[in-house]
């Protein structure tokens, strides 16, 4: 396991969601509520980038078929998505985002 920086809380300006990259994966980054978090960048159903969804409350609105998941745990909702999405350890330092993946 590797810690990357990823991103600035100065990027999540004016967007809840971000993508990114680490260690040849990809990863969608959240702020919700004070908290960052991170989970794997692409949807379990048929591979949509998650960073183009909505957040609601919380959740990620996968932007083609309107699939949700829980941001903090990677839980899929129910149909279309059955399969959850891998969550990365997220710390916070000075202001910059770390994430850690195998
Ligand atoms: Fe995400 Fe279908 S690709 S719900």
């Amino acid at each position: 396991m590797t810690w990357y920086p990823v991103a600035d809380l100065a990027d999540f300006e004016g967007r809840p969601v971000l993508a990114r990259e680490a260690g040849g994966q990809a990863l969608a980054l959240y702020r919700v509520d004070g908290a960052v978090h991170a989970t794997q960048g692409r949807c379990t159903h048929a591979g949509a980038l998650l960073a183009e969804g909505e957040v609601v409350e919380g959740y990620i609105e996968c932007p083609a078929h309107y699939g949700l998941f829980e941001i903090p745990t990677g839980r899929a909702q129910g149909g279309p998505v059955c399969r959850d999405l891998a969550v990365y350890p997220v710390r916070v330092e000075e202001g910059r985002v770390w994430v850690e993946v195998v």
